[in-house]
């Protein structure tokens, strides 16, 4: 009977939530048996290995775990009942005839029909119809039973990611883990892996991968690397999903061993051309190359004084016979300006690069641009260059990994960013130029166009990291296929398809998300001042201090009395007249630059008002406290789904959002201290620098424990933190509670490093309140710094301690490897106060 109950207990559970799965877990859907589901399938076109097989397999697998019910194969001729038809469009007709709705059909589209006598589901090509099974599965996933009958089409031919994986193994930006294509310089043995990727891309209709990073290494072009390949790609043929790689721009010199690598050289060609032709070898199917030229010391054309348009095309004329495209990126620029020029700007680089080369390149050249003419800010208006190119095909490139914008230890929803770009009117010619129809090709008549998302996906079982930043990815290939979706509608998609359809989980993660971006924005960088992370680090935490005054160019050049960057064209760096006139005058005028992009287009005083009414100095401050009280929020409302989410995945999200409730925390601190520091202006509400709960680690009875200035000022309660006297040492630190006696919720700030795991207690009148230990390197999915700083910088907290009055307050922290245990303060905070 035990045994029974055990082997239930083990079916209903099913297999372990690790994330692996993603969207495409196929959970048990209450009720479905009753729902219409056929129980026969007609494969009318099953080439082994084809995406069409693997529709088969999907459905027959997915409907089985959904409904429980298992579905019978049947060929055309020996169908009995109620069948699923598959096939594409030209093996439909010849068995059933035509049908009016599928002369509908575009390249990789799809018609899927619930409500005649079958369920139909045609692609225009094998890739189609996978699609149109995923369609059809992520329906009835969701418990959505309801007859559908339509064609959906891709607004654009290229929906691709990029994938930054070096050979070694790394990922550059990539917070989830080693590479699951490279290892020690060479491609993995094992493509499990990148067949379970290409899986849950195809379900979104990613069409491409690049599997490099776009800093990308010759020695990819090896002998052995090339049957990597090879079989990379041979794991993602059955998904639809074509593979391609970034290539180094030097590859002839540095791996092929000519004297030059001068596009304009004949043997640079042909080395090109042979190269290209032994990878369609391999890859008869191959996608095409990404490049990244003369842009952050990579090499490019303009080494040897030619142009950019030289170098695309270069690869193209190679790529042409084989129907390759070539991605070239606009993410050039100097990263040697000059702060103290007014004029200098990194963002009019992109458009000064191509500025002569609208229709120079070849057809099958599409320049990716990135969404912003930055790099991935929290807010950045469209780059320039996507109305300026008009006879040119463009991709919009976004980060699904957040570099910026907390590197998926903080709850950031993407989508509505991405929106909000591929909805601005670029007013080309004073003519509707939404971002979305320049990129999918429809505004400049272009063939090909469309979408490169940058992704970062790593071994981890998460694929990204954190369970909930897997909502990025989900969402970037919807939008890529459809830009005039609504994110809040995707978000609750992927929540139904990951977590279930209970109506409280649904809503609850539903306002999670939607409020993380405008939380995020709120406590990094407001009013368009970019994101104030550290530019010359790691591009996690707060570190507004090194923003300006380096040849990087993310500066917000404030001062004393004023802040912003002043991009006009009459007083600036010109960037504001890189727009089609009806948005440069827009961006020119500061009472027509909305307030999100003040601080981007203008330099103003502190004291300048908003449309809102408040100064911008106010603002700042506001905001960093909405912010954080924001992420605070985000962990009640997680908590409140605590037996609704299976324990694996619950306790997984739960410390990510104390870790960013801790960390938003930091960086309200931060910045608020930062603007404090070098405007002298205070907070209206009293409340920056000040914090009368707090009790300073230096301040108190250290024994074994010293003092030390942290670096940057702004990162430590008071500038400055403890450390334990040796790496060896057990250090203490004792005080007495000040505050009245009652229940305090009790935070301590401390300091994890990477390589080393303190140790340490709190106790208050001797009695034991909490034991952790600095090992966040191991649960955050990367490992964000080696220094004493604000990415290192963490809260932990005890809910709900009973305390007196003169209690001693006691913390031992035991040093480990190079972490020295080290201490900010302790908080207590009664009930409702977050500080
Ligand atoms: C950012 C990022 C780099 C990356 C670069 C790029 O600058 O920090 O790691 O190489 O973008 O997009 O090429």
């Amino acid at each position: 009977m035990r045994l029974l109950t055990l082997t239930l207990l083990f079916i209903t559970l099913g297999a372990a939530e690790d994330g692996l799965q993603g969207w495409l877990r196929y959970a048990a859907v209450p009720g479905s048996q009753n729902a219409i589901v056929p129980s026969q399938i007609v494969v009318l076109n099953a080439t082994e290995g084809s995406p069409i097989s693997t529709a088969q397999q999907e459905l027959e697998k997915g409907i089985k775990s959904i409904t429980g019910k298992a579905i019978k194969r049947r060929s055309a001729a020996r169908q009995q009942s109620r069948a699923i038809i598959l096939g594409t469009r030209d093996t439909f007709v010849k068995h059933y005839g035509n049908m009016t709705a599928l002369s509908g059909l575009e390249e990789d589209g799809f018609y899927l029909s619930t409500e005649g006598a079958d369920v139909t589901i045609v692609g225009h090509n094998e890739r189609g119809t996978l699609y149109g099974a995923f369609e059809y599965l992520s329906r009835l996933a969701q418990g959505n039973f309801a007859p559908t009958s339509a064609v959906h089409n891709p607004q654009a031919p290229i929906r691709w990611t990029n994938e930054w994986d070096n050979l070694d193994g790394s990922i550059e930006r990539g917070y989830a883990g080693p590479s699951n294509f490279f290892r020690n310089g060479f491609v993995v043995d094992n493509v499990t892996r990148t067949a379970e990727y290409a899986r849950l891309l195809a379900s979104l209709r990613i069409n491409g991968v690049i599997i490099n990073n776009v800093n990308a290494n010759a020695s990819l072009l090896n002998d052995r690397n090339l049957d990597g390949i090879g079989r990379l790609a041979d794991a993602m043929r059955p998904y639809g999903v074509q593979l391609g790689i970034a290539l180094n721009f030097a590859s002839p010199q540095t791996f092929g061993g000519l004297p030059t690598f001068d596009p304009s050289d004949p043997k640079v060609d042909a080395w090109w051309v042979n190269i290209t032709n032994v990878l369609y070898e391999k890859v008869p199917d191959m996608a095409g190359y990404l490049v990244k030229a003369n842009s952050e010391d990579q090499p490019g054309p303009l080494t040897y004084n030619r142009t950019l348009a030289d170098g695309g095309n270069m690869f193209a004329k190679a790529l042409k016979p084989h129907g390759g495209v070539v991605m070239f990126r606009a993410f050039v620029y100097d990263h040697h300006i000059s702060p103290t020029n007014w004029t200098s700007d990194r963002a009019n680089g992109a458009l000064e690069a191509f500025q002569d080369l609208d229709g120079k390149f070849d057809d099958n050249v599409v320049v990716q641009i990135k969404y912003g003419p930055l790099d991935f800010q929290v807010r950045e208006p469209p780059s320039p260059i996507f109305s300026f190119l008009r006879d040119e095909s463009t991709a919009i490139e976004v980060q699904v990994t957040p570099e910026y914008l907390g590197q998926n230890d903080h709850l950031v929803y993407l989508a509505p960013l991405w929106k909000e770009i591929l909805e601005f009117d670029m007013r080309a010619d004073s003519q509707p130029s939404k971002v979305k129809d320049i990129v999918s090709g429809k505004r400049f008549k272009r063939k090909l166009g469309g979408y490169a998302g940058v992704v970062g996906a790593g071994a981890n079982t998460t694929w990204l990291g954190s369970h909930l930043a897997m909502s990025n990815l989900y969402a970037y290939g919807r939008l890529a296929w459809d830009a005039s979706l609504d994110p809040q509608d995707i978000l609750q998609d992927w929540i139904r398809l990951t977590f279930g359809c209970d109506e409280q989980v649904v809503s609850t993660i539903t306002d999670m998300a939607m409020r993380s971006l405008p939380a995020y924005e709120n406590y990094s960088g407001n009013l368009g001042v970019g994101t104030l992370t550290d530019v010359l680090y790691t591009h996690f935490g707060p570190n507004p201090l090194n923003t300006d005054n380096n040849g990087w160019g993310f500066w917000q050049r404030a001062d004393h009395d004023s802040i912003g960057m002043d991009r006009t064209v009459k007083n600036g760096t010109g960037n504001a007249g890189q727009y089609a006139p009806e948005v440069a005058q827009m961006f020119e005028n500061i009472e027509t630059t909305p307030d999100n992009l003040l601080l981007w287009f203008h330099h103003v005083p502190y004291t300048q008002k908003l449309k809102s009414g408040k100064t911008v100095i106010q603002h700042f401050y506001d905001a960093h406290y909405e912010g954080a009280a924001a992420a605070q929020e985000f962990v009640t409302q997680w908590e409140s789904l605590e037996g609704k989410i299976d324990q694996e995945r619950y306790e997984n999200v739960l410390y990510e959002q104390k870790f960013q409730a801790g960390h938003a925390l930091v960086w309200r601190d931060a910045i608020n201290d930062f603007y404090y520091n070098v405007s002298g202006i205070p907070d209206d509400n009293g409340r920056v620098g000040n914090h009368p709960y707090r009790i300073e680690a230096e301040k108190m009875t250290l024994f074994g424990y010293k003092t030390y200035a942290v670096k940057p000022f702004i990162a430590a309660s008071g500038s400055a933190a403890i450390i334990t006297t040796s790496n060896s040492t057990t250090g203490t630190a004792t005080t007495n509670v000040t505050f009245a006696s009652g229940t305090y919720d009790v935070a301590v700030n401390y300091f994890d490093l990477i390589r080393g795991k303190a140790k340490y207690q709190l106790a208050i009148g001797n009695r034991t309140v909490g034991e952790w230990v600095g090992d966040a390197e191991g649960k955050l999915g990367h490992e964000p710094s080696l220094y004493l700083d604000a990415h290192s910088a963490m809260r932990i907290t005890f809910k709900g301690v009973s305390v007196a009055r003169g209690d001693l307050v006691r913390i031992t922290g035991q040093a480990d490897g190079m972490e020295p245990a080290p201490l900010d303060y302790i908080s207590f905070l009664p009930p409702g106060v977050v500080d």
